[in-house]
């Protein structure tokens, strides 16, 4: 099995429970106080639903998927509108990959690997945008 593929079952794995996007934005949240202001006014309940559709869109890319829609969030997080500082993606990336270990029960350090892989091109692009 190819690292797009190994992915994309392990997410679908993580996204078995809401819980999943719980503890991601927890652990996103936990990781800085200028990211926790970000979402002071945010409904997180929505944000949960927003990005388990974004992190399906960064894996179906990596799949050969237009990118059309990863660069509609470029645009959304570039320096003229949500201003996300681009080291802010090495802290997302982070929690991610821990919210994984922690759902994924099939966890390993090459499935972890496999996913550092598969996010880069989307990551890449969206902080590439800022
Ligand atoms: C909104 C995905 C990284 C902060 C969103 C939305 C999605 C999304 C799907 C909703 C659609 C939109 O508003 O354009 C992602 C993905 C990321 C990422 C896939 C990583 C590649 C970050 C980072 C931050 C951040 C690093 C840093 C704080 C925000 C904020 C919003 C947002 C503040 C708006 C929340 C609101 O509406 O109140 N993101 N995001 N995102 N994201 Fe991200």
């Amino acid at each position: 099995m190819n690292n797009t593929d190994l992915v994309f079952q392990s997410y679908g794995r993580c996204c078995r429970t809401e819980q999943f996007f719980v503890d991601f934005y927890d652990f996103f949240m936990a990781s800085s106080e200028a990211i926790r202001k970000r979402f002071a006014d945010t409904d997180m309940a929505a944000q949960r639903h927003l990005l388990r559709h974004g992190v399906m869109q960064i894996i179906l890319v990596a799949r050969g998927m237009s990118d059309r829609k990863l660069r509609d969030l470029g645009e959304s997080h570039n320096r003229k509108n949500y201003d996300i500082q681009p080291e802010w993606y090495d802290l997302w990336e982070e929690a991610l990959l821990k919210t994984v270990r922690m759902h994924d029960p099939e966890y390993s350090p090459e499935l972890r690997q496999a996913w550092k892989e598969v996010l880069k091109p989307g990551i890449d692009l969206i902080r590439g945008a800022y």
